[in-house]
């Protein structure tokens, strides 16, 4: 077989079909109805205690922090309570050592100075003020509550919520793995770190990126519809959505245990869906020899099944090995050197030998972005990239376009899923049929109308940046027979950029608002 044919029947094997989609979104909606019932099913469904959605007029001065895989984040939030916001923020990629390190101290101390490294830049006043306070008055918490920061604390991570601002660590994901984290308070070691560093700053709201991204969209999203949905489709891929208390059936026992107050008057709670788990026992989810291999060797094996097929950490990591099996392919001349003899053309290939595309993860999921948009003559941005980031000189426009072809039936792939996961809480909520959608037959004012909307607030490089991503999840929408063509167009998309930044601002609002109730003072 010729190499294009090779690239072809290696980009079928990720093909993810209409009947497949739809067998997808049906064991989803079941295994969201398990989790709902008992803790510990595959879809986590884990309770948030958040049971209100914002409505653009909050207003107020927050601090939050972002830990969700690759970058670490702390931002200031001014909230205008006009639907728009302001926000000052920093950013710093997280050592990889830290990601594995001994002890989960290491990684919380490091959060707690990149978070006092900020208030000195951005908020100088504020933080010296308080110092010098500090020095000269002693209270019996040792400072005024006005006078420090209420901070939202964005953990990607699955978390046993146990309260607004308190929840032990179920799992790692995204390559984390510091072992005596597992089932202790995230934000009990946080704010152990922050007081160590006397910092004004108070750890009000545990929030999960998915319910900071669903939170900021529902606060600056047009009309009055509120947001049913938010996602992350970046390094890793979660959901959480407005649920009906009532069909959180384990709340009780939960509550039992943890003797939780719950604000039951809105009668719904965001869920968090930690759908990155969705049918870990691969009833459904296709799999391919690269999945598997990806999987094998990876920190979680068995776990995570559905992130691993549609997450940024992953994408490019397939590819990668979907490229290592056709270089070993000795009738494939991927990137062989056409200029050594035809006998050896696989011991002499056009590849450096420290290039990423023979190390674990060495691949990174942009390069799929990058390829699967080259419209260039001969692919020359695809060849240019890799040679530049992964040292294949000359490179063929046929080894670009096989490349190409399979780049693009993973991300292809990955987008379909993810409209699984979307359009199976869509559906599961009953959302398309509110008395709206009978209201009109007419398809044209459905964009108006806007009570028929359902709003989606997402996030993450995977939807930013990949081109196509919504088009083909709107394209595999069309294709359940629950949704269609008419479904399709009520389902509105958008990004919530910055989303956990702001969302974790709002929830720390509702959390101070709690605090102050419950001791008195003015909400
Ligand atoms: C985590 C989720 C998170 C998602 C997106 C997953 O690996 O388990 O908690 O929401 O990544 O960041």
């Amino acid at each position: 077989m010729g190499l294009a044919d090779e690239a072809k029947r290696v980009a079928a094997e990720f093909e993810y079909s209409a009947e497949d989609v739809n067998k997808g979104v049906k064991e989803f909606i079941r295994e969201m109805d398990e989790g709902l019932g008992k803790t510990g099913a595959m879809l986590s469904q884990i309770p948030t205690y958040v049971t209100a959605v914002p409505n653009g007029t909050e207003k107020g001065l927050y601090m939050a922090v972002d830990l969700g895989g690759t970058n670490f984040r702390v931002c200031s939030i001014q909230l205008h309570g006009n639907s728009t916001f302001s926000l000052t923020q920093s950013k710093v990629a997280i050592p990889r050592a830290l990601m594995s390190a001994k002890t989960s101290k290491e990684l919380f101390s490091f959060l707690a100075k990149q978070i006092e490294n900020f208030l000195k830049t951005h908020h100088g006043e504020h933080y010296h003020s308080h110092i010098r306070r500090r020095l000269t008055n002693s209270t019996e918490r040792g400072f005024r509550d006005e006078e420090i920061f209420s901070l939202g604390f964005t953990f990607s991570f699955p978390v046993n919520q146990i309260g607004i601002n308190k929840g032990t660590l179920i799992r790692w994901t995204k390559g984390f793995d510091i072992h005596d984290a597992i089932g202790k308070d995230v934000c009990e070691m946080l704010q152990q770190e922050i007081d160590a560093l006397h910092l004004p700053v108070r750890v009000a709201a545990l929030v999960n990126d998915t319910v900071g991204t669903l939170m900021a969209r529902s606060y600056s999203s047009p009309g009055k519809t509120g947001t049913l949905l938010g996602a992350i489709f970046g390094t890793g891929t979660n959901g959480a959505y407005v649920e009906k208390l009532e069909k959180v059936t384990k709340l009780k026992q939960i509550q039992e245990e943890t003797g939780e107050e719950i604000d039951e008057s809105t009668g719904e709670m965001i869920i968090n869906t930690e759908w990155g788990s969705f049918d870990n026992d691969l009833s459904v989810l296709p799999n391919t020899p690269y999945d598997d291999d990806l999987d094998k060797e990876s920190v979680n094996p068995g776990i995570q099944m559905f992130e691993k097929r549609v997450s940024g950490m992953f994408l490019g990591e397939l590819l990668r090995r979907a490229i290592l099996f056709l270089l070993k392919k000795h009738d494939c001349p991927l990137f062989a050197d056409r200029d050594s003899s035809e006998n050896d053309v696989h011991s002499t290939t056009n590849i450096a030998d420290d290039s990423g595309i023979y190390k674990q993860w060495g691949l990174d999921t942009s390069f799929l972005s990058i390829t699967h948009g080259d419209r260039s003559p001969g692919l020359r941005i695809t060849r240019q990239t890799l040679d530049k980031e992964y040292g294949v000189t000359a490179a063929s426009a046929e080894d670009a376009e096989a490349v190409q072809m399979i780049a693009s039936a993973i991300g292809k792939r990955a987008a379909r899923l993810s409209a699984v996961a979307i359009a199976a809480i869509v559906i599961a909520t009953n959302k398309l049929e509110s008395p709206a959608d009978v209201a009109t037959d007419n398809d044209a004012a459905l964009g108006v109308n806007e009570d028929g909307i359902v709003d989606i607030g997402v996030d993450g490089s995977l939807v930013e940046f990949y081109p196509d991503f919504e088009d083909y999840i709107r394209e595999a929408f069309r294709q359940i027979p629950q949704i269609g063509e008419r479904g399709e167009k009520r389902i509105r998309i958008g990004i919530a950029k910055d989303g956990s930044g702001v969302g974790a601002a709002l929830i720390a609002l509702v959390a101070d608002k709690v605090v102050k109730s419950d001791t008195g003072k003015e909400a």
